[in-house]
């Protein structure tokens, strides 16, 4: 059996792929020995089958006697050991959930029911790391792989709705500790019938704007608002999260010689673990919507496609319907005014798991098979 080492397992993506391990017995497949950064010898974690006491992540002797390593402990932690466990001669497996190796030539980013064929190429090629892709990156490409497949995109722009999550546990926490502080400030306003919308509209503004609005994570309001910018600023007025749209997209689908233009704008929006994308596709040629519809949904397993109606849209595809389950809805799909060949389209996705675990899991069990 593999030597499979987790490192990061405790925090929020790590829990998610934990629990996604259980759910699919992957452990019984696997020797699991896990990390820690500040328990070393402490209880491993209950996962239905004996481990050993917790070893230390930082140890590049511990970490080289494991087949495969996988990191859900971020960015910080893979730039301090990666680099020196390689240098150590180690030669297993890395998967990362981190964004810090993604555009090295010598990583592969997995997402395989878009892009086995990348992944099997670069593992017969001898390819040692692999690392999940940006979450919005995943997402809107499990929602329209059909699409990209066929060779019918000629570019794309997305506009983002991105959860509360994907900027961590704390920022889920800050984001329902101001939805509670503007809803304390309107209570009693809330329960008379008879006050005016307009005072309790007043009274959610003070609050938003007073000092003491809770905007230690966010820096500035979400709940109530939204927040028109996601990662730092890049020189050509990108943000950092805008620019992985395009470059990760395209290494996934192994075309970085090649590339789609895909660019957009993304916004943090007040949902907890789902990221939504509004897409305008410019197609390479001008294809039936019946067709559109049947690629799409023959692409992979997960996706669904939702008819454009009213009724449809609005019960299948919000975060409130996707959240915690693997499917990926894509609908408002339809021609736009511009003409024939511009198609529409909405998606959302969790962003804990097709954004982030799952890829991982689903890699650790392509490397057992
Ligand atoms: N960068 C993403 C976000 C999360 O801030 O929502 C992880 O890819």
């Amino acid at each position: 059996m593999k030597r499979v080492g987790f490192v990061g397992w405790r925090g929020m993506v790590g829990s998610v792929l934990m629990e996604r391990m259980q759910a699919e017995a992957d452990f019984d497949a696997i020797e699991p020995i896990f990390f820690t950064t500040s328990q070393v010898g402490q209880a491993g974690p209950n996962i239905g089958k004996e481990v050993p006491p917790l070893k230390d992540a930082k140890s590049i002797d511990e970490l080289k006697t494991m087949d495969v390593i996988i990191s859900c402990q971020g960015g910080d932690y893979t730039s301090a050991v990666y680099q020196d466990l390689r240098n150590s001669g180690w030669d297993g497996y890395w998967i990362d959930a981190a964004s810090t190796l993604r555009m090295e030539d010598d990583a592969i980013l997995v997402l395989d029911p878009v892009n086995l064929d990348v992944i099997k190429d670069g593992l017969a090629r001898g390819v040692k790391t692999y690392v999940g892709g940006n979450c919005t990156v995943s997402l809107s490409l499990m929602a329209l792989g059909g699409l990209f497949k066929a060779g019918l995109v000629e570019w794309m722009t997305s506009m983002t709705y991105q959860a509360a999550s994907g900027a961590g546990a704390q920022n889920m926490r800050e984001l329902l500790n101001q939805m509670g502080a503007t809803y304390g400030a309107t209570k009693s306003l809330l329960e008379d019938p008879a006050s005016s919308i307009l005072d309790i509209d007043r009274a959610v503004t003070e609050a938003m704007r007073a000092d003491s609005f809770p905007v230690d994570h966010f820096g500035v309001p979400l709940a109530g608002s939204l927040i028109p910018w996601i990662d730092k600023k890049l020189d050509n007025g990108q943000s950092k999260e805008e620019w992985k749209g395009s470059v990760e997209t395209n290494k996934i689908l192994g075309r970085r010689d090649n590339p789609i233009p895909i660019d957009g704008l993304c916004v943090r929006v007040g949902s907890m673990r789902c990221h939504s994308q509004a897409m305008t596709i410019k197609l390479t040629r001008d294809v039936p919507l019946d067709e559109i519809y049947g690629m799409l949904a023959e692409a992979n397993d997960w996706v669904k496609v939702v008819p454009n109606e009213k009724e449809d849209s609005v019960r299948d595809l919000t975060p409130t319907a996707v959240t915690g389950t693997l499917t990926v809805p894509v609908g408002r799909l339809r021609k736009l005014n511009m003409g024939p060949e511009y198609l529409s389209a909405f998606t959302s996705g969790d962003q804990l798991l097709w954004g982030a675990a799952e890829p991982l899991r689903r890699m650790l069990r392509i490397l057992l098979d």
